[in-house]
């Protein structure tokens, strides 16, 4: 992809920065795909005075799959998976029916060994798939289902290992399932494990900007990330009509979105405005300390 913007520090402090240019770094982030943001005094209490100043809300963590972790206020963990698991491509809570518009992350502590963050344009994947995979793309147009087996409770060996408890904030199977026939996702209790499978949701999107075809999704995800005790990854995909996506097209969509990347790597204190309308970003295995940390944002309507 375009190599994201990368602004380095001025005298005048972050939030007093990103306020005055919000504008600009929005349509930068729209652009490139992100904005990286280097070299700034910035401390993990500065960090939601930052996205107000882009003029950004807070958006809330509802139905993902990463375990997470509440640093302060809205500051999550970027994701508690054990460090030797990749975290593949995927939009922000693609699989949700609702989705943050941006993404703010942050290093508090930056790793030695592997632990990037990665980015990829998802303009450009989808102009490959409908180029390369032309029938698969008419197939996807009628919408991609995602299927996850939910433990009881968090399992911190697993990079999905968010229960079904904490994935959708409830106490009770009751309150579960009325969240789950609320979104169309079929489901099934295996005891006290939930299978589920998402009503056909978009494969691509438009981006609410420019228009351009985006393949605005979290199949590369599923489908290589999606292993546990209870999920198989190869089988966690499927078309509407239940079959699943064929493997063939994932690894080569895949291959591509890894030949075309760019590698963030992190420096102390790197703020980096991710556009999750047009950009995918995933994590590399890394080995020893790394400490990135997250919010998910929701763009004003008159931003
Ligand atoms: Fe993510």
């Amino acid at each position: 992809m375009r190599v994201p913007t990368i602004l380095r520090a001025t005298d005048v402090p972050l939030a007093t920065f990103a306020s005055t240019h919000k504008a600009s770094l929005l349509a930068q982030a729209l652009l490139h795909g992100a904005v990286l943001l280097r070299g700034w005094p910035v401390g993990v209490t500065d960090l939601e005075t930052v996205r107000d100043a882009f003029g950004l809300d807070d958006f809330p963590y509802f139905g993902g799959a990463a375990p997470r972790t509440r640093v302060t206020g809205n500051v999550l963990t970027a994701n508690d998976a054990p460090p030797t698991e990749p975290i593949p491509f995927h939009h922000e809570l693609a699989q949700a029916r609702a989705r943050p518009s941006h993404l703010l992350f942050y290093c508090d502590v930056a790793p030695t060994r592997g632990g990037s963050t990665d980015l990829v344009d998802s303009r450009a994947l989808a102009r490959y798939v409908a180029k390369e995979h032309p029938r698969v793309a008419a197939r996807l147009d009628e919408g991609v289902r995602y299927t996850r087996v939910l433990p009881p409770v968090d399992d911190p060996c697993s990079p999905i290992g968010r229960s079904w408890r904490s994935t959708y904030g409830c106490d009770t199977r009751a309150q579960v399932e009325a969240k789950l026939r609320y979104e169309g996702t079929s489901f099934e209790w295996w005891d006290d494990v939930l299978w589920t499978r998402t009503a056909p949701l978009p494969a691509f999107r438009h981006d609410p900007v420019r228009g351009d075809l985006v393949f605005s999704n979290a199949m590369l995800a599923a489908h290589k990330g999606w292993n546990d005790a209870r999920n198989v990854g190869t089988k966690s995909v499927s078309y509407a009509d239940g079959t699943p996506v064929d493997e063939a097209f994932l690894d080569d969509v895949h291959a591509y979105a890894v030949r075309r990347q760019y590698r963030t790597k992190w420096e102390k204190g790197d703020v980096l405005l991710v556009d999750n309308a047009v950009t995918m970003h995933a994590r590399s295995p890394f080995e020893g300390p790394r400490r990135i940390l997250t919010l998910l944002c929701a763009q004003h309507k008159e931003a």
